[in-house]
């Protein structure tokens, strides 16, 4: 097996598949890859017809905003061909690991996708110094993905809470994302009241 960029536990990695990006929890236990992939998303949808993954290394809140919730321009992928197969990763991805993908599990809800490792890179060697604000926006994007589907209070209430550290404790792209996140949320809460 190569020597994995991931560590035990679960590893908020951005995922691309075909031409789509969006944040994704890849669990790493007892050397296993696995991904819990809820359907009905993009990523569920493009796993299942070409059976690859790619998990994305990158410190930058906005993209795990921004791929959360909406699109990243096709410039933002390249292409890596990796046993005659054209993948997608991010072009700024820190670093990048390729997986093929195969479905172990389903439920009514999600499948259990089994990763295995194929080929990595790291593009970059750069120290993250552990910030609140950084691993607040993961939180708030989080909730947010679960309050836009069922409205839960308390899920508004952690968001609002997660977006005061980021504010706080962030730096310029921390406040940049908690903006948007602040922005979907207020257009969310005016959509539901129309
Ligand atoms: C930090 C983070 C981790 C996430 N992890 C997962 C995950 O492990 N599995 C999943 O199905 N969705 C996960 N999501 C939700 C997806 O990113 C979300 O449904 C997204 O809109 C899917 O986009 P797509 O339709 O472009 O694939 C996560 C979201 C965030 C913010």
């Amino acid at each position: 097996m190569l020597d994995s960029v991931l560590q035990e536990g679960i590893n908020e990695v951005i995922g691309t598949t075909h031409l789509n990006a969006a944040p994704m929890g890849v669990i790493l236990r007892g050397g296993r890859h696995t991904l819990a992939l809820f359907k009905g998303s993009h990523t569920a949808e493009n796993i299942i017809r070409d059976g690859w993954f790619v998990a994305n290394l990158i410190h930058d809140p906005v993209i795990y905003v921004v791929s959360a919730f909406g699109d990243l321009p096709d410039d933002t992928f390249a292409t890596e061909t990796i046993d005659g197969t054209p993948m997608h990763r991010l072009a700024a991805a820190e670093a990048w690991i390729a997986f093929r993908a195969d479905v172990i599990g389903e439920s009514s809800e999600a499948y259990s996708i089994l990763l295995t490792p194929l080929k990595e890179e790291m593009l970059q060697h750069q120290i993250h110094p552990v910030n609140r604000g950084f691993n607040a926006i993961i939180e708030a994007a989080v909730h947010s993905t679960r309050y836009i589907m069922n409205h839960d209070p308390e899920l508004e209430w952690l968001i609002r809470h997660h977006l005061a550290l980021a504010k706080k404790c962030g730096g310029e792209r921390e406040k940049e994302a908690a903006g948007m996140v602040e922005g979907l949320i207020r257009e969310f809460v005016v959509e539901e009241s129309i």
